[in-house]
């Protein structure tokens, strides 16, 4: 029987948010509570949050405890999966090495996601290497383990869409199935695939200082979500408001549930209510501010309080990472052998390669 195995993580570039959450964690963690896999595997990928800081290895040694900590307040639990850090599985770098040979330059260039990214980092011509063929180091990280789901957020599609077509190409080349073709696991929220800034900008994301943190305490959220972007035109409370691009329902759409309506706003049986009285004018921005500041108070919390046992127990967090990644380089390297086998590069394995050898030159005599 085909076995799940699910592979996933994040660039250590800082501390995960609310985009973070609905995209992508709080799928992991569903799937964890399903029971339904075989093995899992969370990954700190630092090596791919350095190529693009290769000049800044403090702040990504800073940020790895940071996602870390994340990951386990939010209920990944160690017990059930193996959490790792990218660089200390060397097998990685070994795969990609040998999957550059099955990737075209152009085919990079095509990647969309890589092509954004270049824009708003502004490379210019000075693109490093590195940067450029981080598509591919992807394709290593998954195809490692095998991984036939990966829980990401929509940004990633293109990464997965690349590796599919180095596991065909390298599986055709090499004649033998070898390697594993992944699927993403997607929010099907559809509102969940990119969440907006708190400022209605497109997405939530460090660079535009728009994010709220899975850590930024009480009164740091409530000061985002009451300063947060709505109808602009919605003025006085008795002006018809729009619900469409207004921040604040999105967050409604992509966090609440019925339950909050009956312990926070019983006037309100649901979501759909509140658009209504919002759209027809009468309903200020301020009650629904506060009504979402106490749901996202309410999946806040136990989150906040996760963390802080586990900050009490920062050597605990890295005898974790240190399990979890000698966990991930015993499956790694277990494919990387595989690999070689099929790429005919195991010459002291291979006993009729050197039976061949010991053959030809003994004709000569
Ligand atoms: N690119 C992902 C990010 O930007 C991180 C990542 C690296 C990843 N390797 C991966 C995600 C493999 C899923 C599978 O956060």
């Amino acid at each position: 029987m085909a076995k799940n195995i699910i592979l996933t993580g994040d660039r250590p570039t800082g501390k995960l948010h609310l985009g973070h959450f609905v995209g992508s964690l709080r799928e992991r963690v569903r799937i964890q509570e399903s029971g339904s896999y075989d093995e899992m595997y969370i990954m700190i990928a630092d090596a791919q949050a350095l190529t693009d800081n290769a000049d800044n290895p403090e702040k990504i040694r800073e940020s790895i405890i940071e996602v870390a900590l994340d990951y386990l307040s939010v209920g990944l639990d160690p017990n059930k999966i193996s959490m790792f850090i990218q660089s200390q599985v060397s097998e990685l770098t070994e795969l990609t090495f040998f999957y550059m040979n099955l990737v075209t330059l152009a085919r990079l260039e095509r990647n969309p996601t890589v092509k954004s990214e270049i824009k708003l980092r502004e490379f210019n011509n000075s693109i490093p290497v590195g940067f450029m063929t981080y598509p591919i180091s992807q394709a290593a990280d998954i195809t490692a383990f095998k991984a036939n789901l990966v829980p990401v957020g929509v940004d990633q599609l293109p990464m997965i869409e690349q590796t599919r077509e180095i596991v065909r190409s390298f599986n055709n080349t090499y004649k033998k199935e070898v390697l594993v073709e992944p699927e993403a696991v997607l929010p099907n929220n559809e509102v969940c695939l990119r969440l907006p800034g708190t400022d209605g900008k497109a997405k939530m994301s460090k660079s535009l200082g728009n994010c709220i943190y899975l850590s930024d305490p009480s009164e740091e959220v409530k000061k985002k979500v009451m300063s947060m972007y709505t109808d602009p035109n919605h003025i006085r409370v008795e002006d018809p408001g729009k619900v469409e691009d207004n921040t604040v329902f999105t967050y409604l759409d992509a966090f609440c549930t019925d339950e909050h309506f009956a312990k926070y706003l019983p006037e309100y049986k649901n979501l759909d209510e509140l658009k209504a009285h919002y759209q027809k004018g009468g309903l200020g921005d301020v009650k629904i501010k506060k009504f979402l500041f106490n749901v996202l108070e309410e999946v806040l919390t136990p989150i906040r309080e996760k963390r802080k046992i586990y900050e009490n127990k920062i050597e605990e967090v890295y005898n974790i990472l240190e399990r979890g990644s000698n966990k991930a380089r015993e499956k790694a390297q277990e494919t990387l052998r595989e690999v070689k086998e099929a790429m005919k590069i195991n010459y002291f394995e291979d006993k009729e390669l050197i039976k061949s050898h010991i053959e030809k030159y003994d004709k000569g005599e």
